[in-house]
């Protein structure tokens, strides 16, 4: 495992998915779950063993009243997470595309929204597709002055498939969502904090005490209240373009665009759309 320094407390218990592809932790002392996704080779690119792990620690992490509130960064200093695994759907047929999206929006998406507790994404450098689908399902986003954000997905001949196209205009509003998606540019932390789309930006070195500060001030608050502003607020944005996204997404792996910009992607060279 490479560790995001000190994240992890070495005197503490740390256990591993099946996989070894997902971490968690337990600090009693601030009443916080860590959560560490372990894929630093591939930028922490979420397969479904990620999702899987990260949906079996949560669900661990909901029966646990000690706990109080949730961290989930990514090994390594370089990415967050880059997306979804490219080389697991690159041959997926629409039904296949479909599954992935509603399943994982399932699994683990809409559990990190509805997590009746306040999940942190401690984002250290990448967070890209559908690893910026997981910081917007998170309630909290600190980042490093480094970090570099972004829903390249129309570049791949796609569109976001974990909720980008819903949670991103309700965080940032329509104009800048509709920028960020078709133009699949990556943003500063700058930019991102300037658009509202994130909390903090801090140094690299400042990443995770201020991220254990944030969720020392969830210690303050009332773990019933916390559950139901989680609820409440919501409950603000419930409507059923999900389903769509996920359609869309799924008809996107019939088309010669996407194939192409899979490739392009693996040869490391610019799409040639048609
Ligand atoms: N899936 C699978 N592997 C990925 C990956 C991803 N999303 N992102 C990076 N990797 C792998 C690369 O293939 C590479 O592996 P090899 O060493 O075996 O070649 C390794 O991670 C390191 O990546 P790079 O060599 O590309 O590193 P870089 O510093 O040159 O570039 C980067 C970094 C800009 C983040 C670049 O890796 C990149 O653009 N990644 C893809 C980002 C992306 O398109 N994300 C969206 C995915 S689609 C999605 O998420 C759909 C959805 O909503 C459900």
């Amino acid at each position: 495992m490479t560790q995001t320094p000190s994240f992890f407390d070495a005197s503490k218990q740390i256990i591993s998915s099946i996989n070894s592809d997902v971490y968690l932790q337990y600090d009693l002392s601030i009443a916080t779950a860590k959560i560490l996704i372990n894929r630093p080779k591939q930028l922490n690119a979420l397969n479904k063993s990620v999702i899987s792990g990260l949906s079996h620690f949560l669900e661990d992490v909901s029966k646990n009243s000690n706990i109080r509130s949730v961290i989930i960064t990514g090994s390594g200093t370089k990415a967050f997470v880059a997306g979804a695994d490219i080389k697991e759907f690159k041959d997926y047929s629409f039904k296949e595309a479909e599954m992935l999206s509603s399943l994982g929006k399932k699994q683990l998406f809409d559990k990190i929204i509805n997590f009746p507790k306040p999940v942190i994404a401690m984002i250290n450098g990448f967070a890209l597709g559908g690893g910026l689908e997981l910081a917007l399902a998170c309630h909290i986003r600190i980042i490093t002055t480094s970090a570099k954000l972004g829903l390249p997905e129309c570049s791949l001949g796609l569109i976001p498939g974990y909720g980008g196209t819903q949670k991103l205009p309700q965080i940032i509003g329509k104009n800048l969502a509709m920028e960020m998606i078709l133009t699949g540019k990556m943003i500063t932390a700058d930019e991102a904090y300037r658009m509202g789309l994130v909390n903090r930006v801090v140094s690299e070195k400042k990443l995770f005490d201020a991220t254990i500060s944030f969720s020392k001030i969830f210690q303050t608050s009332s773990p019933q209240a916390m559950a139901a502003a989680i609820k409440s607020i919501n409950s603000c944005y419930l409507q059923d373009g999900d389903s769509c996204e996920t359609k869309e997404f799924a008809k996107l792996f019939e088309t010669d665009n996407f194939k192409e910009g899979v490739a392009a992607f693996f040869e490391k060279r610019q799409a040639n759309f048609s």
